[in-house]
């Protein structure tokens, strides 16, 4: 059946101004018999339109979406549509991890002049949203409940003894606040055994507090925006530090201001892995560390667990342990594995083997859970926009206070969207979910997206561009996708 005898489906398009908006007009005057399903939003140019333009309609429930433009070299702002296909590329890929089958995503190149050729995208991909039929609607998905439950196995030994060099690393920090260093950002115990707290040290007696070891899980590197321009030190984890490097080549802290210190780490700890091996609300009244097991005394007994049992999963699969880059190192380094085969975390792993339809239905069940608190964003060391975060903006509103699943998945692809090129993978998101939801794979999916177009990795150059505040003319690694 044509598709013009068929029910009408939710189809927005985005459309440039001098291009494919001209190509739409040519066509109409020429009057040209086209499918009438497309929804069109003009757009000054195909680089004005933001991954979360086409995001918003999918999730809100469009059967499709196209992005159309200038051919590349005829963008009549110079490079909008060459930012443009970096995104857009990257965008289609993304789609699946959240369930929406990437042919409902498309963007291609129609001048003023190609009528016809406009005649023939628009039909074309009429006709295959047609053949997918109507995008399957959030209401009616069942929701899952089941998690990633699998224990990783690590490719390196893990570790939780006390760190030899820790009063060498307190002696360099010492001398450093007495050469006129402000403060240095650390960890020092918290309110118990088992949890540090980040510590800004100015005095010697602070720096005595310093601790180092499997509770050292916070990436630091989240406080050193609010610091820039003020001279100032941080300790580092391997983690931490490709934060450090990121900030640092997106030029938000300068390399003059900020000291750094690092030494080997051996892996930290994930907190509920700990807790689960203990009654519930037993007070914890020591925690000490040997080789690679932990003896937590709670509620006057004693517990035995190994990191094996207990670490993130993030340090299972780290590759590095010791900082990419630092002023001070002490102590000897620790020895970097090589690079897994499979770097991919459990949630990731998890939602690969499910099917389109599953993963829609996971990210229903867990977003069901999620209480809104954005405390994601708030240990997200390459959040960088504060008070000025567009979820938070009202006019445009880009996410509502309604509490549904859409909203507040919405939220996790607008801080995702903005990370694509930019997320080190701390890992510091999902470790600071109160409810425990595996944030982090949709940043790992635009990661390993990332890493296949543009052999991308953050946080390991301070000279490097993030592949999307750049360009090629000629994109090697890019299929162009005809639809004419
Ligand atoms: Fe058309 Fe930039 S003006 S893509």
């Amino acid at each position: 059946m044509s598709v013009l005898a068929g029910k009408e489906l939710r189809i927005v398009g985005f459309l440039c101004n001098w291009c494919s908006y001209g190509g739409a007009d040519t066509a109409g005057t020429a009057r040209a018999v086209q499918p009438t399903d497309l929804r069109i939003i003009r757009v000054p140019c195909s680089g004005r339109v933001n991954p979360l333009f086409v995001l918003k309609a999918l999730i809100n429930g469009a059967d499709g979406v196209l992005v159309s433009g200038c051919h590349p070299r005829d963008c009549h702002y110079s490079a909008g549509n060459y930012y443009a296909r970096r995104r857009l590329e990257l965008l289609k890929d993304f789609l699946p991890v959240i369930g929406i089958n990437p042919d409902r995503f498309e963007y291609t190149w129609v001048s003023a002049s190609e009528g016809q050729r406009w005649k023939d995208v628009v039909t074309n991909f009429t006709n295959r949203i047609h053949a997918l039929g109507p995008a399957p609607r959030w209401e009616d998905v069942p929701a899952r409940y089941d998690r990633p439950e699998e224990l990783i196995e690590s490719i390196r030994p893990l570790g939780c003894g006390a760190h030899p060099s820790l009063p060498e690393l307190k002696q360099a920090i010492k001398d450093a606040l007495a050469e006129g260093l402000e403060g240095v950002l650390g960890w020092k115990q918290g309110f118990d055994a088992i949890h540090a707290e980040p510590v800004f040290m100015t005095t010697p007696e602070e720096v005595d507090s310093l601790i180092w070891g499997p509770f050292n899980v916070h990436n630091l590197a989240v406080y050193l925006p609010q610091y820039k321009g003020r001279k100032i030190g941080v300790v580092v984890k391997g983690c931490d530090s490709k934060g450090v490097v990121e900030l640092l080549a997106e030029n938000l802290i300068s390399r003059e201001d900020v000291k750094i210190f690092g030494m080997g780490c051996n892996g930290t700890v994930s907190l509920p892995r700990i807790l689960a091996k203990l009654p519930e609300g037993a007070k914890i009244e020591s925690c000490v560390g040997r080789g690679n097991k932990l003896t937590v005394t709670a509620g006057g007994q004693e517990y035995e667990m190994t990191m094996a049992e207990v670490a993130q999963d993030k340090c299972r699969l780290c590759t590095r342990p010791n900082a990419v880059l630092s002023d001070v190192f002490v102590g000897n380094p620790t020895v970097e594995p090589a690079a897994p085969a499979d770097g991919r975390l459990p949630g990731l792993r998890f939602l690969d083997s499910l099917s389109l339809e599953e993963r829609m239905g996971y990210w229903k069940g867990q977003m069901e859970r999620c209480i809104a608190c954005h405390a994601c964003r708030g240990a997200c060391p390459m959040c960088v926009c504060r008070d000025y975060c567009v979820s938070d903006t009202r006019d445009p509103a880009w996410v509502t206070q309604e509490d549904t699943v859409q909203q507040k998945l919405f939220f996790q692809l607008i801080h995702a969207q903005h990370l694509a090129g930019r997320c080190t993978g701390c890992t510091e998101c999902e470790r600071a979910c109160p409810m425990d939801i595996p944030v982090f794979a949709l940043k790992q999916q635009f990661g390993r997206m990332i890493q296949k177009i543009f052999s991308y990795g953050a946080g390991l150059d301070v000279k490097a561009t993030p592949p999307l505040l750049t360009y090629q003319v000629e994109e090697p690694t890019i299929k162009e996708h005809d639809l004419a």
